[in-house]
């Protein structure tokens, strides 16, 4: 689910106004001592360098402002240290920080870096090289490969045109900067490089991009994006900031001489609020990118690549690599908004049996809560006891089952009301707090609510004795599914400190259909009398509005922004173009505190990830040795450590099954590869045609879910009979390349490889793919090519390779005939989704794919192997028991092929126990080979196997070869 719909979110925004008014600004009163927002930058004076001393690792160099403080938006920081560190050959670290180290920086035990190797030689032989000025300090880092040395990344830019930014709210100046020098100010920071005119970036999410997944840097004068880092619950707009932040890029270099390209990637480390902006000056011949952060550090790290593939594996090397998924959530999971009970929750499994469309995973949404509060069952609609009995059923069919947890806990609301997690964790004291220290409240579709302090001691323990206690209550989950963790609240910052109280009615207008008897009524425990007439609010005799004492705060390293009493915790001077405006719109309020001191302005992007890792170890804890399965919302870099993603709540439009395709590969550099779409749509009313296209095209996406918003037409794959077929055959071929996608995942748990890849990952060298986001590639072997628009019957799509590489139809493996650098066109009847074959290629398969994955999992193996002109082919296939907790034994097998020849070796320790029942080659020639040979043992029985010369394809069956032992095949 959920966040909101369209036209409710517009209701909101006039709630919004209605509830901000302006004396909720103009009472805040921050800016005492301060010099006003200035317009010009560019008057900022820079640092120049005061010291410097090379270290074992790198260089440590001291700056100091180079003139007067501008204190453009906030205090100008007089003394900086940057640290430059050669972390691997490949990972070149560059921390700006402020030499008192007041700024906030993400705490270690949120996202633990791994270290690096501390090995001196680096300095001289990393791929990357740092340089730097001294008066100005600017840097910029080069291939030491590189003979001209040309920059990668180059903050010389103070003296280049400016720019003027739009802004995006009216009225708003405060965006219209100008002028790029180093800007380190307590509220502001900025940091500009260069960028080759009109450079190939990708990355910087979350996002639905207009301009696809190649983003745009604007032209002459224009700025092209600005991606907005501040964690919103919006449901996917374009262009604007939504759930996740992810400060990481990749550029795409082609040297249109050499007709090489070379990829490098940049990640700026830090949970400041951010703009990222990507433009070009006017009469300039370079293009920028700025980095604009109202908090933390300037802390980065490059990576030298030189191939797309390697910049992800080393950023995956750095922020850690995604967890190991369960073989089980591989399969097809269906979930809707709107289940209205367990039976009717029962009847969809029932009724994808009836259709034989396999399920592997049913869902419930918020209906499945009692009074919307999170780790209960409704006693009326879904009783524990039946639920329990629905879960075991579930169970001995080897299916599986998810609950939704919503990030915010209801506050009781008078003396009698019982709910367990709340006077638990108030017990244990894990509540966010106000300024004050009294506790946090905001509004979620329970009421009023207080959110989880993932910094508090207690917060894990009591996080887990709730999943507990729900598993052991009737929601006996596989997996669990984490929403609206940005986090969302529906009050303008506190519900106790300036917003509208009728605001506590929303969640009913909210639910589409009939309401039900769904919280209408205030807490109990709110009382309208202690409301002043402007907003302002006492909680028992403190006034919490207004109040900037900072009480029990001290001056703390690394606290940031609550360490500073001068700083405006409200509203930032630097308006980050937020696209709610005021930061605190529809999540906590940015003075909320945490049990360290720190404060939400500077954590607010981190809420999600702490959750998930939260979760993760819970999980871990509850059911020891096995994997959690988990997929959540709000996301920022090392989630995929912890859990997988989905692209929230999306629309039920056509646009939206072409937008999936850069939300799953943004999420591949993200390393968070475990992830896919709501599938035919989640707000609004799908239909037929987009459903059945959708269904297929994300048979072919890591996470494949079909979830639908409450009251809107039904749209699960039975109800119409040509999205029933167009499902069964797509998850047939997905059951059946599970050891594919298995192997692909295990790739990326054990070296970062992304699993899903953009044309140009695997074609770098080709600049007409650089711009292809209607087509991907499955690992290296498998192109996808789905209909994205309606009323059609074929498909365009380009084939890779430049006439070098083969590209054999899925279904009939025939050889495409494809035109070079350019679209072919595709026959695609509905129904019918297009899969290529890439040449030299071996993949193993499962041969009888079945209901669900365990049942799949006993079918006996079958390997298909496409061999390049010379006859080459390679695959390797990752085998283990597809739930055990990392080490459990495992076995790689690795299949080669040459002309007339194919091995295959296994190696580890787990024991392979399905046979290999059949090989099929294609590309094994156009002669009818006279002699197959098994392990050296000539195959005498011709109707085991099949040959077309044709397709040049030898298919042999009936085999029973053991998998745990080498294998050969001859033919000639
Ligand atoms: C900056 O560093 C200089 C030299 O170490 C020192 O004298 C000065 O007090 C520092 N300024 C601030 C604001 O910390
Ligand atoms: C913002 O810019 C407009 C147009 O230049 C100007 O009229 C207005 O006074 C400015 N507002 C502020 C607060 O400077
Ligand atoms: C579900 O159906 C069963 C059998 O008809 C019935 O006993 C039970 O009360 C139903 N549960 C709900 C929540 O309606």
């Amino acid at each position: 689910m959920l966040a909101i719909l369209i036209p409710v979110l517009l209701f909101l925004r006039v709630i919004a106004v209605a509830a901000d008014p302006s004396d909720f600004r103009q009472e805040t009163n921050f800016d005492e001592g301060r010099t006003g927002p200035s317009l010009n930058v560019s008057s900022c004076p820079g640092y120049a360098v005061v010291s410097e001393r090379q270290t074992n690792q790198g260089l440590v160099v001291q700056l100091s402002l180079a003139g007067e403080a501008c204190n453009a938006f906030g205090h100008d920081i007089a003394n900086l240290t940057v640290e430059v560190t050669y972390e691997t050959a490949t990972i070149l670290h560059v921390n700006i920080y402020d030499s008192a180290k007041i700024q906030f920086t993400v705490p270690q035990d949120v996202v633990s870096l791994s270290v690096g190797e501390n090995d001196p030689t680096l300095k001289d032989r990393s791929d990357l090289e740092f340089h730097h000025d001294s008066n100005p300090f600017e840097f910029w880092i080069s291939r030491r490969s590189d003979p001209d040395r040309l920059p990668l990344f180059d903050t010389r830019t103070k003296s280049l045109p400016p720019t003027p930014i739009p802004p995006v709210i009216p009225g708003d100046n405060t965006t219209a900067l100008d002028g790029f020098p180093l800007v380190f100010e307590d509220q502001y920071l900025q940091l500009t490089s260069a960028l080759p005119l009109d450079a190939n970036i990708y990355g910087l999410g979350e996002v639905l991009a207009s301009s696809g997944f190649r983003r745009d840097v604007g032209t002459n004068g224009g700025v092209g994006t600005i991606q907005t880092m501040w964690a919103r619950d919006s449901p996917d707009p374009i262009d604007e900031n939504i759930y996740g932040s992810h400060p990481i890029y990749l550029e795409h270099r082609y040297d249109a001489q050499t007709r090489r390209s070379k990829s490098h990637g940049v990640f700026h480390f830090g949970a400041a609020g951010s703009d990222v902006l990507l433009l070009t000056p006017p009469v300039s011949n370079t293009s920028l990118i700025q980095y604009r952060m109202v908090g933390g550090t300037l802390d980065f790290y490059f990576f030298s690549g030189p191939s797309p593939q390697k910049v992800i594996e080393q950023y995956g090397e750095l922020v850690g690599r995604p967890t190991w998924q369960p073989a089980w959530g591989f399969g097809f999971h269906l979930c809707r908004w709107g289940y209205a009970d367990v039976n009717e929750t029962r009847q969809q499994v029932a009724k994808m049996r009836e259709a034989n469309i396999p399920l592997e995973v049913m869902w419930n949404d918020i209906d499945l809560y009692h009074a919307l509060r999170d780790f209960t069952t409704d006693p009326v609609s879904f009783p524990a006891d039946q639920m329990e009995a629905f879960i075991s059923d579930l169970t001995a069919n080897q299916q599986h089952y998810i609950p939704i947890v919503d990030a915010a806990i209801a506050k009781l609301v008078n003396a009698s009301d019982v709910y367990d997690p709340y006077t638990r964790g108030s017990e244990l004291d894990v509540w966010m707090t106000n300024p004050d220290g009294s506790e946090y409240l905001g509004q979620m579709w329970p009421g009023y609510t207080v959110f989880p302090d993932w910094f508090a001691n207690n917060t894990r323990g009591f996080w887990t004795e709730a999943l507990r206690n729900w598993s052991t209550a009737g929601v006996n989950y596989s997996g669990i599914w984490l929403d609206v963790n940005e986090p969302s609240s529906f009050c303008i910052g506190s519900c106790g400190t300036g917003a509208n109280l009728t605001a506590a009615t929303i969640p009913t207008m909210f639910f589409p259909g009939t309401p039900g008897n769904l919280v209408t009524e205030y807490p109990e425990g709110y009382n309208a009398t202690i409301w002043g007439p402007s907003g302002n609010i006492t909680i028992n005799g403190t006034l919490t509005f207004g109040n900037h004492s900072f009480g029990r705060l001290h001056k703390k390293r690394g606290l940031g922004a609550a360490a500073e009493p001068g700083v405006n915790l409200d509203s930032p001077p630097y308006s980050l173009h937020n696209a709610d405006g005021f930061l605190s719109t529809h999540t906590v309020s940015t003075n909320a505190t945490h049990a360290n001191g720190a404060v939400e302005l500077d954590t607010h992007n981190l809420w999600g990830l702490m959750e998930e890792k939260a979760t993760h170890l819970s999980l871990l804890e509850l059911r020891p040795g096995k994997r959690p399965f988990m997929i959540s919302r709000s996301t920022f870099p090392s989630s995929g450590r912890w859990t997988g993603h989905w692209l929230g709540d999306n629309i039920s439009k056509w646009q939206y099954m072409y937008l999936s395709i850069q939300g799953v590969l943004q999420f591949q550099l993200f390393q968070i590869p475990f992830v896919g779409a709501d599938t035919c749509g989640f707000q609004g009313n799908t239909d037929e045609e987009l459903c059945n296209r959708w269904m297929q095209l994300s048979a072919f996406m890591p996470f494949y879910r079909n979830h639908n918003v409450r009251s809107a037409l039904s749209q699960e794959p039975y109800r119409w009979d040509s999205v029933a077929n167009a499902s069964r055959t797509a998850i047939s071929i997905r059951y059946s390349m599970l050891p594919y996608w298995y192997t692909l995942f295990a790739n990326a748990s054990m070296r970062g490889t992304p699993p899903i890849r953009a044309l140009f990952f695997e074609f770098p060298d080709e600049p007409e793919l650089f711009t292809v986001d209607r087509q991907y590639m499955i690992g290296r072997d498998l192109l996808v090519t789905p209909v994205l628009t309606p009323n059609v019957s074929t498909v365009d799509g380009i084939f890779p390779g430049q006439g070098r590489v083969k590209w054999r139809d899925w279904y009939t493996h025939a050889v495409v005939d494809a035109a070079i650098s350019q679209n072919t066109t595709l026959d695609a009847p509905l129904g019918h989704i297009n899969v290529h074959i890439r040449d030299g290629s071996a993949l193993l398969l499962y041969d009888s794919p079945a209901y669900t994955i365990a049942e799949t999992r006993q079918s006996p193996f079958a390997l298909l192997v496409a061999q390049a002109s010379d006859g080459y082919a390679f695959g390797t296939a990752y085998l283990d028991d597809g739930e055990s907790v990392q080490p459990t034994p495992n076995t790689t097998l690795t299949m080669k092929a040459r002309k007339g020849e194919l091995t295959i070796r296994p190696q580890g320790d787990f024991d392979v126990q399905q046979r290999l029942v059949k090989i099929t080659v294609l590309g094994a020639g156009r002669t009818r080979p006279t002699d197959i040979r098994v392990n050296g043992k000539p195959l005498r029985n011709s109707s085991n196997w099949q040959f077309d010369s044709g397709l040049e394809r030898l298919v042999i069956s009936g085999l029973s070869l053991d998998l745990n032992a080498p294998i050969s095949l001859t033919w000639q």
